[in-house]
């Protein structure tokens, strides 16, 4: 699980996300999206703007991004139960199955979660590093 100073450090770093979410959630799927272009396809709603800096732009794309980030600001907010947080997490991979949405996909866009927020959120390494134990305890709810 994660110590309390674990839970502490991703919590305190997500008011910088909350300050700014909009953007955050744009610049992360942005990096998700350069890095597996293909995915674009799972999403007909802005498919057609293509992956590149038009992209930002794209209202469908905005909510999209921000409707994530809300929900893992659920997920930080329930940080102290990894079970509830789990069980959320799980009800959104068995939402995504029938779109073609696997565990992979999910997996890969935590992934650059960490490094996300060290890079555009001030995170430091022990907070990053936190996060990489909350999606390890995480990930089985996924499978
Ligand atoms: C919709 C969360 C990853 C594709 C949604 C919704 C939420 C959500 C809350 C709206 C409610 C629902 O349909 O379940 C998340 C979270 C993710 C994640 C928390 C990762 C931690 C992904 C990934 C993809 C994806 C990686 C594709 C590569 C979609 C699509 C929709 C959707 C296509 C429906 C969009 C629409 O047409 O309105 N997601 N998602 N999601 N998500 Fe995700």
């Amino acid at each position: 699980g994660l110590t309390t100073a674990q839970r502490a450090a991703i919590q305190n770093n997500w008011a910088t996300v909350n300050a700014n979410m909009q953007e955050m959630g744009d610049a992360l799927f942005m990096r998700y999206l350069l890095a597996n272009p293909g995915d674009i396809q799972f999403f007909p709603k802005f498919a057609s703007a293509g992956v590149g800096a038009q992209l930002r732009s794209n209202e469908a794309f905005q909510e999209q991004t921000l409707t994530v980030f809300q929900f893992l600001g659920q997920i930080v907010a329930k940080l102290a139960d990894l079970d509830a947080a789990g069980k959320m997490l799980q009800e959104r991979v068995h939402s995504h199955k029938p779109r073609g949405i696997t565990m992979a996909q999910f997996e890969r866009l935590l992934d650059l979660l960490p490094r996300f927020l060290q890079e555009n959120a001030g995170a430091h390494g022990p907070c990053a590093d936190a996060w990489r134990v909350a999606i390890a305890n995480l990930m089985p709810y996924m499978r």
